[in-house]
């Protein structure tokens, strides 16, 4: 492959499940079952692509407005994805975290989240993080609230706040803003995803839904990254 600019850190919205299994007729979880298969694909394929940092979004905190069924579904899957690829993670040097309110999650979720983060935290290759129980606007709130509750922080009206250190109050203060955002599906949305730390991240929408994601078409939307000609405000010749 040639060599061409790869972003450090890809942020994808895995939309689509849902209609690719009423499209072939079968149960939504079928179409998240296969929805995790392909992420795991990615996975590997940014770990050997040697991107240091995938945001995977998950579950929003919208999402837990769905059927109960479903929820349910999907916290079984999560579960049996944490439990079977721990050791692989392990071994093969990635770093696991996540980013949302996980203190929303089935307790057995947390820890196993806990767990995996821990065990994995030494991972070298590519850091994973997954957004589960994630909004964007709840996690602006909690950073807000958390700077509110702060001690010694009563004299409010004198004090301000710079960009850098609002960040640090945030979930993803461990991770640098996304390069590149991939939103599978044909929505053209964001979805309260990452709202803050999208804000000069390039964009990229294809119709394909998320279990028929493959590294190929990954590999598009890389090829897609590397034409691109990020200005952050200033113009061409200044670049
Ligand atoms: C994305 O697929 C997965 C989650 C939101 C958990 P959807 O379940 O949203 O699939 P569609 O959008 O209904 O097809
Ligand atoms: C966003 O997809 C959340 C995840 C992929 C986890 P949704 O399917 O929930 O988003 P909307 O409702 O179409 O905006
Ligand atoms: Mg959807």
């Amino acid at each position: 492959m040639p060599t061409k600019t790869l972003p450090k850190h890809i942020a994808i919205i895995m939309d689509g499940n849902g209609r690719w299994a009423k499209a072939k007729g079968l149960p939504r979880v079928e179409g998240h079952r296969k929805g995790v298969e392909a992420a795991e694909e990615i996975i590997t394929a940014v770990r050997e692509l040697k991107i240091p940092y995938l945001t995977l979004y998950a579950f929003g905190t919208e999402n837990w407005n769905r059927p109960a069924e479903e929820i349910q579904g999907l916290m079984l899957l999560l579960e049996h994805f944490l439990k079977t690829r721990q050791e692989k993670m392990l071994k093969n040097g990635i770093r696991f975290r996540t980013i949302g309110d996980t203190s929303k999650l089935p307790q057995n979720i947390g820890q196993l989240i806990a767990e995996t983060s821990e065990i994995t935290k030494n991972g070298k290759e590519t850091t994973l993080i997954l957004a589960l129980s994630y909004s964007s606007r709840d996690e602006i709130l909690r950073a807000v609230n958390r700077i509110l509750l702060k001690p010694g922080t009563s004299n409010l009206e004198h004090r301000t706040i710079t960009e850098k250190e609002f960040s640090q109050y945030l979930d993803t203060k461990d991770f640098p803003d996304p390069d590149l955002f991939i939103r599978t599906s044909g929505e053209y949305r964001i979805s309260n995803y990452l709202l803050w730390q999208l804000s000069y991240t390039e964009l990229y929408f294809t119709k394909t839904m998320w279990p028929d994601f493959t590294p190929q078409e990954l590999m598009k939307a890389l090829d897609e990254y590397a034409k691109r000609e990020r200005r952050f405000g200033k113009t061409s010749e200044q670049l």
